[in-house]
């Protein structure tokens, strides 16, 4: 078994990421690539993401901005929010974190974001361009995904690629990407969800098994083809009195016992998550360099 190091190839694209923040913007006297994040009330997960964002940034030296608000904030002030960052012309890309709280449509949202500032992909205009393979802001987590398996040139064209789990942000993005005609892609991709009959049968056969449901270690080694490879996107937080913060991070897969199977696996933490974050940098730099029109 290989590990398929998300923290060692982000460290490799930062550092690429930041050459060309040099290059091209600070030596041609211009101002750094400039990120923003709306993050609502406190949830630990988010509040612990968008803090992994912002570090990410000034490791490339981005500029980065979060604007904090009340879990009761309203709509209409929600959607002000978005349309004040969308009338910022220093700012070249911006998220809103997820979840919103349960008063906020989280749709009205995504949809009020300006598409060419929609670094986490997640306008319709965005998704029916990632549909029809044109240029345009690819979901962070499936393109951090699709580089990882790039990085380490694991062929996906004519692979049985099994995903589990059909969210908005990860499995059904990632499972389209996945099926296009790219590279990578030319996959043949099954899209497991909460209806699917006899999930365990039909991830044995995977070449490639890629499990974001939510569930830890729902993935165990009899659901796991021999030299498989897997990729583990769930992140759950379990109390620890080994580690400074008090909690530790898992998976959705059974690493231990697959591991032994497999021939690729990500660890969690240290695989999938590094890759979204950069991914969103690259998206950053794209806006910035005007490249998605
Ligand atoms: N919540 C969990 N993942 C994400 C993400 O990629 N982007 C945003 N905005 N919120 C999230």
């Amino acid at each position: 078994m290989k590990l398929l190091d998300g923290k060692l190839i982000a460290d490799q694209i930062k550092a690429e990421i930041a050459t060309e923040v040099k290059v091209q913007f600070l030596d041609k006297g211009l101002e750094p690539p400039h990120i923003a994040a709306i993050l609502v009330g406190d949830d630990p997960a988010s509040m612990t993401y968008v803090a992994a964002k912002e570090k990410a940034c000034r490791e490339v030296g981005f500029i980065s901005s979060v604007y904090r608000y009340p879990s009761n904030i309203t709509q209409e002030k929600l959607l002000e929010a978005v349309e004040f960052l969308n009338a910022d012309e220093e700012i070249d890309g911006f998220i809103v974190q997820l979840p919103l709280p349960a008063q906020i449509d989280e749709y009205k949202i995504i949809e009020r974001i300006d598409p060419h500032k929609d670094i986490d992909g997640f306008h319709p205009v965005n998704i029916g361009k990632m549909v029809l393979n044109l240029p345009c802001f690819l979901p962070a987590t499936p393109f951090g995904i699709i580089t990882l398996l790039d990085r380490y040139q694991v062929e996906t064209a004519g692979k049985n690629i099994v995903v589990l789990g059909r969210s908005h942000i990860v499995g059904t993005p990632v499972s389209i990407m996945l099926s296009r005609k790219s590279t990578p892609g030319n996959a043949t991709v099954t899209l497991c969800h909460s209806q699917t009959m006899d999930i365990a049968s039909i991830a044995s056969r995977a070449d490639i098994l890629i499990v974001a449901m939510g569930k830890m270690g729902f993935v165990t080694a009899d659901m796991v083809k021999k030299d498989a490879v897997v990729i583990d996107v769930g992140v759950h937080r379990i109390p620890s009195t080994e580690t400074k913060s008090g909690f530790r991070l898992k998976g959705d897969v059974d690493f231990d016992r697959v591991s032994r199977k497999c021939s690729y696996i990500t660890p969690v933490p240290g695989g999938v998550g590094p890759m979204t974050i950069v991914s969103l940098l690259q998206n950053t730099l794209k806006a910035a360099k005007k490249e998605i029109i």
